[in-house]
């Protein structure tokens, strides 16, 4: 297969460099041209974070401000396929995945050429797909598969397991109790899977059925709780990066946020949910089955 491949990425702990290797594995197996770019910042956030210094870019992410990346280069000046694999921060686009987006040399090379994303997350990347999705035709890419690989665990389990994980940079199991953080083990060895279809369709050049194949095998899963609590957060996380981008001192501006974060998906959320199940949930079954169809890139 003479077909010319793109997969660019930023990875902190490298769980998405192992996701890009399965994924482009079949692809080099098939013959593809694989070009295999791993971006870093020109200043990087430390890994593992600090509690402050994890919050204190809440503000950057949600407003979408780029950082300056190392120069990069690409093999080639047209791609068959370019495969963005990115992170969410803050419901948002990680500030690097933001800025890879962003950059000129990016955005010309996926004028007009196809476009997958992967992204790899504890949950919550709605908000960030919608956004990605829409820099994207920004740039007229044309979007034609995505996979969201998630932390199955529940919830409240992962959103500690995940701050042990970026707070200590060991993708462990915490005190020995809680499972493993991130995207399991099994999840991430299955990404061979959507290679295998990907090269199957890079072959023959038509993307027309890759969404469906790539949902048909699990490659993306809506949870209705938390398209509710994504929808709801979205708005306030947005008043809340407004709100601190104009304070001078944002210290104590991101510690609030911090334990708004705290009481909103330990109190907020359940309470959410609930009203949403009474009054909204039973009356809306047409417009939440588009919104589902809108999340797996399939309308
Ligand atoms: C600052 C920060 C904010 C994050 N926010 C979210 C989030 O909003 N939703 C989510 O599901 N995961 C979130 N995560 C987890 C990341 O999406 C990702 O899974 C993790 O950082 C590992 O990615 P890596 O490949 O860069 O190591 C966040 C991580 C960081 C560091």
């Amino acid at each position: 297969m003479s077909k010319k491949v793109l997969a660019i990425y930023y990875t902190q702990s490298g769980q998405m460099g192992d996701i890009m290797g399965n994924l482009t594995a079949p692809l080099i197996t098939a013959g593809a041209d694989v070009d295999v770019v791993s971006v870093k910042p020109v200043v990087d956030y430390n890994f593992p974070w600090t509690g402050s210094r994890f919050f204190s870019v809440m503000p950057d992410c949600v407003l979408i401000v780029p950082t300056e990346l190392e120069p990069f280069e690409l093999k080639h000046e047209r791609y068959d396929l370019v495969i963005l694999g990115y992170q969410p921060w803050f419901l948002s686009p990680s500030i690097p995945s933001n800025s890879i987006i962003q950059h000129p040399k990016f955005r010309a090379v996926i004028k007009d050429t196809p476009v997958v994303t992967i992204s790899a997350c504890r949950n919550m990347w709605l908000n960030a797909f919608d956004r990605v999705r829409k820099m994207l035709g920004q740039a007229d890419a044309k979007h034609v598969g995505n996979v969201a690989l998630v932390d199955r665990h529940p919830n409240f389990v992962s959103f500690i397991t995940i701050f042990y994980w970026m707070l200590s940079g060991k993708k462990e199991r915490y005190l020995n109790i809680f499972p493993k953080p991130g995207v399991s083990e099994t999840d991430i060895a299955n990404v061979h899977l959507y290679g295998d279809i990907l090269a199957t369709h890079l072959q023959s050049g038509n993307w027309e059925n890759l969404q469906h194949e790539l949902v048909n095998n699990g490659a993306v899963n809506i949870k209705y709780p938390l398209m509710v609590i994504e929808g709801k957060a979205r708005i306030i996380f947005s008043i809340w990066a407004r709100f601190i981008a104009k304070r001078k001192n944002k210290m104590p501006w991101i510690s609030a946020f911090k334990y708004y974060l705290f009481i909103a998906l330990f109190l907020g959320a359940p309470i959410l949910l609930t009203l949403d199940a009474v009054f909204l949930r039973p009356f809306t079954q047409k417009r939440i089955g588009a919104k589902k169809l809108h999340y797996l890139l399939l309308n």
